[in-house]
């Protein structure tokens, strides 16, 4: 097994949820003791409040550049400056249904930032010990109700979002092949937990079920999701790029299948069950079944064994207890709450869900 130490990390989109959370482990976990480097555009997912208090705590050791990963120049000038050693790419649009009303923003982020990047880190190979590309189950397209993706399924993808990410994966093995760039590259399932933008399923239906909004569940609510709590995701990708083989796939998930439907009944139930206003009326009867999303993969399942022989990482929280503490956190971060909701977001369902997705 690899030991490597890194000295300073470049983190791109350290300020959306998932780089965030990652950022946040291993700096308040106290996982690692170097530097890290977040560059981040501030789309309307990126959030500077995702990583309150982390520059003043950390002082010398984290530096936020408001930034575009397409400017490779950009790139060039941080990594030359913070003697970056390592890259944990997280920076994507990342929301499925945006990709179907626009995917040009995906093809741009997704592929030429990633292009951008890997141009970057090729010019100053002799520094880079690792490129850890953060990507998802959803490059293997669609299962029945049987089976699971390994890191030997072929890509399918269905969505604009998932086929710029297979891209993007693609790019990252062609980077390792031809150049040599020492990459390893993650694919994980559906991630929850705190920070995570409201238009994803998880905190969508908790933040409407605490409004008493109407939970708009797509089609019959019986597409099949694995979810993966995000703390168990920040530990795996630390695993994989301390220890893992440089070239290798991981597939990380949360052996925890779940219809949307029993995702949004497991909220509204424990909901119910919290004294006070919070577990006020009927949760369940707010649940609408609206119009599917065209090209609405049916199941995503991962086989995450490898990872666990390898590595020795597997999930350890369960779905009740992710579930309870994300409802928890969301309830407890109230001004964090209305402030997102108080920008982009409230404009952009409007507009692309019109009334019937509330
Ligand atoms: P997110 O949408 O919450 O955050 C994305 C971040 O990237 C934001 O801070 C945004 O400002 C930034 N960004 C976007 N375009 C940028 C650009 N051009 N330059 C610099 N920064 C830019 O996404 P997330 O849910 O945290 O996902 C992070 C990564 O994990 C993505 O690559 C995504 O594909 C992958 N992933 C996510 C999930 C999930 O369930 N959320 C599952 C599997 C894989
Ligand atoms: P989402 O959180 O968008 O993640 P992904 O599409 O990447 O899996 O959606 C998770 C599942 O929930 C997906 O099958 C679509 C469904 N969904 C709804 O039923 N209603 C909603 O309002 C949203 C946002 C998603």
């Amino acid at each position: 097994m690899e030991n490597r130490y890194f000295e300073s990390i470049l983190v791109t989109g350290g300020c959306g949820f998932i780089g965030a959370n990652f950022i946040r482990h291993l700096l308040e976990g106290g996982h690692y003791d170097g530097r890290v480097v977040n560059i981040d555009k501030l789309t309307y997912a990126g959030n500077l409040e995702n990583l309150a208090g982390i520059a003043d705590r950390f002082e010398g050791r984290y530096h936020f550049v408001h930034g575009d990963i397409c400017d490779g120049d950009l790139v060039g000038s941080i990594m030359e400056k913070h003697a970056i050693d390592a890259f944990c790419h997280f920076a994507a649009e990342s929301h499925v249904d945006r990709s179907i009303a626009g995917p040009g923003a995906f093809v741009e982020t997704n592929v030429n930032g990633t292009f951008a990047l890997l141009e970057a880190a090729r010019e100053r190979s002799d520094k880079i010990k690792l490129f850890h590309h953060v990507s998802t189950d959803e490059v293997y397209g669609s299962l029945g109700n049987e089976g699971y993706f390994t890191e030997e399924t072929a890509y399918d993808p269905s969505s604009p979002y998932s086929a710029s990410k297979a891209a993007s994966d693609h790019l990252m093995r062609a980077y390792h092949r031809t150049y040599g760039l020492p990459v390893t590259i993650s694919n994980c399932s559906n991630n929850y937990g705190p920070y995570q933008f409201p238009e994803k399923l998880i905190p969508l239906m908790i933040l409407n079920a605490l409004d008493s909004k109407p939970l708009p569940v797509y089609g019959q609510g019986k597409n099949v999701r694995d979810w993966l709590y995000v703390e168990d995701h920040c530990h795996a990708i630390w695993q994989i790029m301390t220890h893992g083989r440089t070239g290798q796939t991981y597939n990380v998930g949360g052996r925890c299948e779940k219809t949307n439907l029993n995702v949004v009944e497991s909220i509204c139930d424990i909901l119910e069950k919290i004294p006070g206003d919070s577990g006020r009326g009927e949760k369940r009867s707010l649940i609408q079944f609206v119009k599917d999303r065209p090209g609405h993969d049916h199941r995503y399942a991962i086989n995450c064994d490898f990872i666990e022989r390898e590595l020795g990482w597997s999930p350890t929280v369960s779905f009740d207890q992710g579930l309870a503490k994300t409802i928890f956190w969301y309830m407890e971060n109230q001004d964090w709450v209305r402030n997102v909701k108080s920008g982009d977001y409230r404009n952009w369902i409007s507009q692309h869900y019109g009334k019937d997705r509330k």
